[in-house]
This record gives structure tokens, sequence and C-alpha cells, in this order.
């Protein structure tokens, strides 16, 4: 059976991390569910899903963690990147603080992390052409300045989302 198969699979934790509203449990649940919600409702507390990916034809378990963007209400931060193999770290396009504070949540990171985490840059909302206040290639420079990979989602339009996830997966692999 799959599940058989999988349990001998390799695990790998991811976790989201970004300000509040930039995407991060709508970029999860199309990833897992294939599932948008329109409206905004804040995650409290911690969750994560785990799913079953296919890397270079062998299953790999990724345990993919979410929280609220909201520092105050992350008062468990060690635990949260405690064994973390990954991270999508997530802003918003058409929103130029939550770039600006991608600087924080990278200092963060490397304060907490394993330094060998993998991480990507992740501009969700690029199907809200119109307004856009971080231009891709912004985005991309820091990410190469940063050394980190680099992604334009939209978790609305299904674009890019499996890439960003599967990718750093592959990348960790
Ligand atoms: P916190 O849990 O508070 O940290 O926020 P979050 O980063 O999990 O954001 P969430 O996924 O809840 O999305 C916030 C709002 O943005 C919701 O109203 C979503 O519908 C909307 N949203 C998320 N992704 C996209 C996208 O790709 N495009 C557009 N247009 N809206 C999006
Ligand atoms: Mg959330």
């Amino acid at each position: 059976r799959e599940e058989d198969n999988n349990a001998d699979a390799p695990f790998f934790k991811i976790i989201l991390i970004g300000d509040s509203g930039v995407g991060k449990s709508n970029l999860l649940s199309r990833f897992c569910h294939n599932k948008f919600t329109l409206q905004f409702n804040s995650t409290i507390g911690v969750e994560y899903t785990t799913k079953t990916l296919t890397i270079h034809g062998h299953p790999i378990m990724a345990q993919i963690w979410d929280t609220s963007g909201h520092t105050k209400l992350r008062p468990i931060t060690d635990a949260y990147y405690r064994g973390a193999a990954g991270a999508l770290l997530v802003y918003d396009v058409t929103r130029h603080i939550t770039f600006v504070n991608t600087h924080k949540w990278l200092a963060d990171l490397r304060n907490h992390a394993d330094p060998n985490m993998v991480v990507t840059l992740v501009g969700n909302k690029s199907d809200v052409r119109q307004s856009v206040m971080v231009s891709t290639e912004v985005g991309k420079s820091f990410a190469e300045k940063e050394s980190l990979y680099f992604v334009e989602t939209s978790a609305l339009r299904a674009t890019n989302v499996e890439h960003a996830f599967t990718d750093l997966v592959a990348n960790i692999y």
C-alpha cells in the first residue's frame, strides 16, 4: 500500500514565514488541497500539513508548518524553526512593507535556524498585476544577494505554487 511505502520515505520539515496577510496559509492550502479562500482568516497558533511529493521519482514526505505572521502571536519561535530543512519566505508583491520586512524574517531565520537551511524567497499575489509594488527584478536581485532561491506565485490562480514547494524540497534532497 502507498502509505506503507511512504513510511520509509525521507522526511523534511518545511516552514512558511513572512508578514501577516501575504498568503502563507493560502499557498499551503492551494498546494495540499487545491483550495483558496478569498476571505482573510489570520492563522492562530501553529498548524502543519504533511504531503508526499515525488522528487526525481522518489517519494519524499514534506511536513509543512504554518503560523501567524504577527510576531506577537508567535511565542514558539524556537520550536517552529527547530529541525526545519527548508523555508518559504513569503512577501506580498502588492505591499512593499512586506518585502522590506523579509530582511527581518531572514535575520530571525539566521538567528534560530540551521545554517544549511534552504530558503526560497516567494513574491506572492502575482495575479494582481496592476498594483505591483515590488518588481520581479527587485525581488530577484535581493534573493541573489542573499543566496536564496526566488519565485513569484499566485495562490489565487495556482501559478507556480507547486513549483515553489517541490523545487524547495528538490533543492534540499
Ligand atoms: P497570517 O496567517 O495572518 O500570517 O496571514 P497569511 O500569510 O497566512 O495570509 P492568508 O493566506 O490568510 O491570505 C491573506 C489574504 O490574502 C486573504 O484574503 C487571501 O484571500 C489573500 N491572498 C492570498 N494569496 C493570494 C494571491 O495569490 N492573490 C490574491 N489576489 N490574494 C491572495
Ligand atoms: Mg495564515
